[in-house]
């Protein structure tokens, strides 16, 4: 692909670099002057780890790209930053993730592409064009490879609504036969609803729970909530690097969504329609 450069901010560099793989390039050397003639620039950036020592950097990034000679620049974030920060629910409270959109803009973005926002609205806190894309084409995948059940299989949320499908299920309950839950949320910390949940449909009867989540930080009793569950399996995407916590639990496996990133960055250095991607995605 001409004229393009693909730049990983440090926060989470194993998913950029899938994510290069993908499109066969290589990811640009943060510091050169090569990119001096390119056209179109994206950051990959995810907002992750130490997440206010993450934020300024991408945001330096982007400012210098745009400042040396990016004619267009995208701001690649699969994970966005204080996506739970999405409403005024106290007078005092900010809105932290209205502030990183605004921060984008002023750094010089053009254009955002994210993954399941927590909260859609905050699609309306850009004045640039934003590309929303779901995790659910990899989850998917996931699921047809690896629970061979999945005839007999619900999907449960566990979160304000999703309290309501785990109740609705349970009283559906009289099963006898093999019911494979699935719980879905898009944004996880401590793990403590989503365990909690899995193991009320166990105890309904359920014979086997996987939760299937897309942004998974993983803080705090994450880890033990998760080894305690028992459901089969916590599957979590690569928005957020989850090699460690593998490491210390054999429960959590990995979805990879690296690919839905390098085919959007491909549709819009193409000016094809992202759009196209959800339903055509090659998996
Ligand atoms: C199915 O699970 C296996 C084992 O975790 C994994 O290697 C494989 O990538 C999974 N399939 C998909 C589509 O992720
Ligand atoms: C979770 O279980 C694994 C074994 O699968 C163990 O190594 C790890 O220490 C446990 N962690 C916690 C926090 O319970």
């Amino acid at each position: 692909i001409p004229n393009i450069k693909i730049f990983s901010s440090s926060s989470h560099q194993d998913l950029s670099q899938e994510t290069a793989d993908c499109l066969g390039l290589e990811l640009g050397k943060v510091v050169t002057k090569k990119f001096m003639y390119v056209e179109n620039v994206y950051i990959i950036w995810s907002g992750c780890g130490e997440i206010n020592n993450n934020l300024m950097a991408p945001l330096i990034m982007i400012n210098t790209c745009k400042i040396v000679s990016a004619s267009q620049l995208t701001a690649v974030i699969p994970c966005f930053p204080y996506a739970q920060q999405d409403k005024k629910d106290k007078s005092w409270v900010t809105i932290s993730a209205k502030l990183v959109a605004n921060m984008l803009s002023v750094a010089g973005a053009d254009h955002i592409i994210t993954m399941d926002l927590h909260a859609s609205q905050i699609q309306g806190f850009f004045d640039i064009p934003v590309n929303y894309l779901y995790a659910d084409l990899g989850v998917l995948k996931w699921i047809r490879e690896n629970i061979s059940e999945r005839k007999n299989c619900a999907i449960v949320s566990s979160d304000a609504g999703g309290a309501k499908g785990v109740n609705s299920i349970e009283d559906r309950l009289n099963v006898d036969f093999d019911l494979v839950a699935i719980l879905v949320d898009d944004m996880v910390d401590t793990c403590g609803t989503i365990c909690h949940a899995a193991d009320k449909l166990l105890l309904a009867g359920v014979t086997r729970v996987y939760a299937i989540l897309t942004h998974s930080i993983f803080c705090g009793p994450a880890i033990s909530h998760i080894n305690n569950t028992c459901s089969k399996a916590v599957v979590v995407s690569n928005t957020i690097p989850q090699d460690d916590k593998m490491k210390h639990c054999s429960k959590i496996q990995v979805i990879d969504i690296s690919m839905i990133l390098a085919e959007a960055i491909r549709k819009t250095h193409n000016e094809e329609s992202v759009s196209y991607l959800f339903s055509h995605v090659p998996l």
